[in-house]
């Protein structure tokens, strides 16, 4: 375990895609302590129907990330809020667009040499009739804390973690794949992880916290 404190562990966040090791083995002990740590989280059920799938052979990982790469070069580059699609307006975010581009393209291009690779899965598929259905029982408003958990308890195991959604866009080939029940089952996100090159830890650049807290009110 890493000695970070909670609130370094929460601030320090940042995908770090190019630190990945890729020669350093993950044991699978360690991803059942994070699945552990992600089963306590809150739940909207009794006995919450996460699932995860954890993907070690090489293989897989290659036909996964050989689906990973069509889904992010046929679909994600194409959306209209994609990170290549986004105009920005001064120098210091042109060059923050190029460097996140640079980094999301790294982990495309070298995703099946990632130890691990984790779907957390929830039962149910999305049905977004309400909001109030979207967040409390929508397979991503019941799961998201889930998979956070997991992330921090890898994180504070010394694991670099990712959080991806790109090969959603192919889901239903990616269940095929791994044998996941598609009618029942939601992938959530992909979570390739691995142990960091060096122990530096950054905080995360974000908005400024006044041009984004509202007291008592908008
Ligand atoms: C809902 C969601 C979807 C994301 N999808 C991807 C993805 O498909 N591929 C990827 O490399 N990162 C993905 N990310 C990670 C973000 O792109 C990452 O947070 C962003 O690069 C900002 O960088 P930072 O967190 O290191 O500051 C996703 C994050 C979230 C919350």
């Amino acid at each position: 375990m890493l000695n970070l404190t909670p609130e370094q562990l929460l601030t320090t966040s940042r995908s770090a895609r190019k630190r990945f090791d890729f020669q350093r083995p993950v044991d699978l002990e360690v991803i059942r302590e994070c699945i552990e740590s992600a089963l306590s989280t809150p739940s909207n059920l009794p006995l919450p129907t996460w699932q995860f799938v954890v993907i070690t052979d090489p293989d897989k990982k290659d036909k996964f990330a050989q689906l990973y790469r069509r889904a992010w070069d046929n679909h994600y580059r194409n959306l209209p809020n994609s990170i290549y699609t986004y105009t920005p307006d001064n120098e210091e975010a042109r060059l923050t667009q190029q460097q996140l581009i640079e980094s999301l393209e790294y982990l495309r291009d070298h995703l099946q040499q990632m130890p691990v690779l984790v779907i957390p899965c929830y039962a149910g598929r999305v049905d977004s009739s309400s909001n109030m259905n979207t967040l409390m029982t929508s397979p991503y408003g019941a799961s998201l804390p889930a998979v956070w958990n997991f992330i921090q308890a890898a994180r504070s195991r010394g694991l670099e973690c990712a959080w991806t959604t790109s090969h959603l866009f192919l889901e239903q080939e990616a269940a095929r794949l791994l044998k996941i029940p598609y009618e029942k089952m939601t992938q959530c996100c992909l979570l390739p992880l691995a142990y960091p090159i060096g122990v530096e830890f950054k905080t995360t650049s974000r908005k400024n916290i006044d041009e984004v807290i509202h007291l008592n009110g908008w």
